[in-house]
């Protein structure tokens, strides 16, 4: 295959392809989400186990991991390349679709390079910079993470930290490494990544809430359901009963 060809290729992969993972380590949000049939995986890292007063990290991730097939990002939480050696694999260990997290760091990317050419996925966090971004490719990560929202918080522009990794992604197509738009405040975070032909956007739990919102949906189907009582008609005829699955 052309080059071009793989690159026209990719491109068009991508556009059927924006994955939601959830950015959460509460069990609750992420059962209730993967009810949906619309995420696809899920990210932790320190701050959000912290938050959600697990006191076994091990256990949780067992946990996420059994709720949903789609990667799993379970941090590392040493600094020090022997140390996140030895978390990444037991992490590795816990189950096949995990993803051992780790920071942007030389030895985090020395890392990433070994669990990668070992046949482990690899997020790589704590992206703030294109340049940092073309490293995380170049160790074979699965995922690199930039922060959309830290940058905005200090009067950057995230969304153009993520356009400028696409453009660099795409003029080499032997990176395999997805951009996984990270720290997402707002549904508008969700919709210029997918604008851009991020792969993923991993999002907090109310975000995704919000992606089904609107007023004039809420609105319109009052007046549908207001107009087709007036009718007096059922679609079921009698005997049918709706399916049982105790969803609303
Ligand atoms: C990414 O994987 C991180 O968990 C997360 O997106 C960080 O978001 P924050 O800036 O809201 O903490």
């Amino acid at each position: 295959m052309s080059d071009d060809l793989v690159h026209v290729t990719t491109h068009i992969v991508r556009r059927l392809n924006v994955k939601f993972f959830v950015d959460t380590a509460d069990l609750n949000d992420i059962k209730d989400l993967a009810a949906t049939g619309l995420l696809d995986g899920v990210t932790t890292n320190p701050s959000l186990v912290a938050k959600s007063g697990h006191s076994n990290f091990i256990d949780l991730i067992k946990d996420i991991c059994a709720v949903v097939s789609g990667p799993v990002s379970a941090e590392v939480a040493a600094t020090d390349f022997d140390t996140m050696m030895a978390e990444g694999l037991y992490l590795s260990k816990i189950a096949k679709n995990i993803a051992v997290k780790v920071p942007l760091t030389p030895a985090g990317l020395k890392v990433c390079k070994t669990l990668s050419q070992q046949g482990t996925m690899v997020n790589v966090t704590l992206c703030f910079s294109a340049a940092q971004a073309i490293l995380a490719a170049k160790a074979g990560a699965t995922f690199v993470s930039p922060f959309v929202g830290r940058l905005d918080d200090i009067g950057e522009n995230g969304m153009q930290l993520i356009a400028d990794i696409c453009e660099i992604y795409k003029a080499y197509p032997q990176f395999k490494t997805e951009v996984l738009v990270a720290s997402v405040r707002h549904p508008m975070h969700v919709v210029d990544a997918a604008k851009l032909g991020a792969h993923v956007a991993t999002i907090p739990p109310n975000v995704i809430r919000q992606l089904f919102a609107h007023p004039l949906t809420e609105k319109g189907l009052a007046q549908f359901v207001a107009d087709w009582q007036k009718t007096g008609q059922k679609i079921l005829p009698e005997g049918v009963q709706p399916m049982k699955t105790g969803r609303a």
